[in-house]
């Protein structure tokens, strides 16, 4: 379907195109009260476009980056947006013609080129980082999953270029931040003849790339984030995997060339933080998760935490043909949608015991990170779904399976950023904050809810709908250790 076509008028306005122009910075309407200690900045990213030129990019994930920047003092609430400027992009803009491929829509190329792209993969990664926002020392980068995130001027939202190149040509926009240090550590697949994964670090002052550990494999799995504890970094494998030589020759898109072959189960790799050593290899019941929740160490059992579904077939499920069909057939979004789910990992049995943590569907996970990251830890908050669309925002205790929901008819929020309260000792005290988009107004609003209660404390109406995007970080901009 074409992105701005509407069957079902309220789920997909979060699909219809933004104008290319940058949104300049203007104040918001408030209703309610944002809380006078927030400060700093909520920056979030996500597909504001898909048809550009003659392009109808095919997949939700595939649209081109706009980043998104909220900013808050006494109460008051700003906004601007602009498009990431890429490479991507500009060449679509000035050919008519996509040049690079994107997670689920590739330009048609000859075999000559296909072979080319196997020795210099630089020519086909795209660069539109639409996934996340995260922060290396005292810049803010865009990423994706190729190895090309992209520095920004938070204040102008200009993009300033490669923040660094990840060694391989496939990695994560969810790398995790080294304690103390503020560095970024992170996964890539480097693909080829004798493809490995490789563990790297980020040096949040230099930028400089340095390799932790290299992990031969014969078939890597698509790993959208991965696990990390005191000593180990684990990489949840699941059995949605690539044979590298055909992704370079086969001419389909990304995600196309990912078969499903459960019999694999999902294998857990065990990298020795310190040494970079494999430690172990466990295998565990087959599943497929975008989002791991958090991890930590109970003495030699490893409790890995995702958002995981019995399969992947969320990911064929967010093809636009398929959204379309769902919306229009009143069905939901995902034939298997994601719940929260426990795989204890035990060092010394080699076992990979899985559990359901909640009844609840969840995905877009947040944390208390600062505070929880690698600990033991007892709320997670997501974004779940009913009839159509995401449509609520659940707050679990994964200590009992309880939740509570917050949903207000016909609206859809996205991906709730936690905020701690300052001085707050408990792990729940704080905001949660959601881009909302309302069907009935037809606009989108910054919602601030209480993480505790999920009551609505206040709203800033943007005036004008925001397409559905991923991910965001609140940042006070100064840089620290802990990020
Ligand atoms: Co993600």
């Amino acid at each position: 379907m074409s992105s701005t076509q509407k069957t079902s008028p309220g789920a997909t306005l979060g699909f219809a195109d933004r104008p290319a122009a940058p949104t300049p910075r203007r104040e918001l309407e408030v209703d309610g009260t944002f809380p006078s200690w927030l400060t700093g900045s909520l920056l979030r990213n996500g597909p504001g476009a898909w048809n550009v030129g003659k392009y109808r990019l095919a997949h939700w994930f595939d649209g081109f980056a706009q980043l998104h920047h909220f900013d808050f003092a006494q109460g008051r609430v700003h906004y601007a947006s602009r498009f990431l400027q890429t490479e991507a992009r500009a060449a679509v803009e000035k050919t008519g013609k996509l040049r690079t491929s994107e997670f689920a829509t590739d330009p048609c190329r000859s075999i000559f080129q296909r072979v080319h792209a196997l020795f210099d993969p630089s020519t086909v990664l795209t660069d539109n980082a639409n996934v996340s926002v995260q922060r290396l020392g005292d810049r803010l980068i865009a990423m994706t999953e190729t190895p090309l995130p992209i520095t920004f001027d938070p204040d102008t939202l200009d993009s300033e270029g490669t923040a660094f190149e990840a060694p391989g040509q496939v990695t994560t926009a969810h790398p995790h931040y080294e304690r103390g240090t503020g560095s970024l550590l992170n996964y890539a697949a480097h693909l080829g003849p004798r493809s490995s994964y490789r563990m790297f670090r980020v040096d949040p002052d230099t930028a400089e790339v340095s390799e932790l550990a290299r992990i031969p494999v014969r078939k890597p799995s698509y790993m959208h984030s991965f696990g990390i504890t005191e000593r180990f970094f684990v990489l949840a494998e699941f059995p949605l995997v690539v044979n590298p030589l055909a992704l370079a020759v086969s001419g389909k898109p990304f995600i196309a060339n990912y078969r499903w072959e459960p019999e694999r189960g999902t294998r857990f790799t065990v990298i020795d933080r310190r040494t970079g050593r494999l430690h172990a290899r466990i295998q565990g019941e087959a599943c497929f998760a975008f989002h791991h929740i958090n991890a930590y160490e109970d003495g030699d059992v490893l409790n890995i935490d995702l958002c995981a579904a019995s399969d992947a077939s969320i990911v064929e499920d967010l093809y636009f043909d398929r959204i379309d069909g769902r919306l229009a057939a009143g069905r939901p979004v995902a034939r298997n949608y994601p719940r929260p789910t426990r795989f204890q990992i035990d060092l010394q049995k080699r076992t990979a015991r899985r559990s359901t943590l909640s009844d609840v569907g969840l995905d877009l996970p947040v944390v208390n990170a600062p505070r929880v990251r690698e600990r033991p830890y007892t709320k997670t908050w997501g974004v779940g779904t009913s009839e159509d669309w995401i449509d609520r925002i659940h707050a679990v205790d994964i200590t009992t399976g309880e939740y509570r929901t917050w949903h207000e008819g016909g609206t859809y929020p996205g991906e709730p950023v936690f905020v701690a309260r300052p001085g707050a000792t408990d792990e729940d005290d704080g905001i949660l904050l959601t881009v909302v988009l309302s069907e009935h107004r037809e606009t989108s609003a910054l919602v601030a809810l209480d993480a505790r209660t999920l009551e609505t404390v206040g709203r800033a109406e943007v005036g004008h709908p925001i397409p559905y995007g991923f991910h965001g970080l609140h940042t006070t901009r100064k840089a620290s250790p802990d990020a």
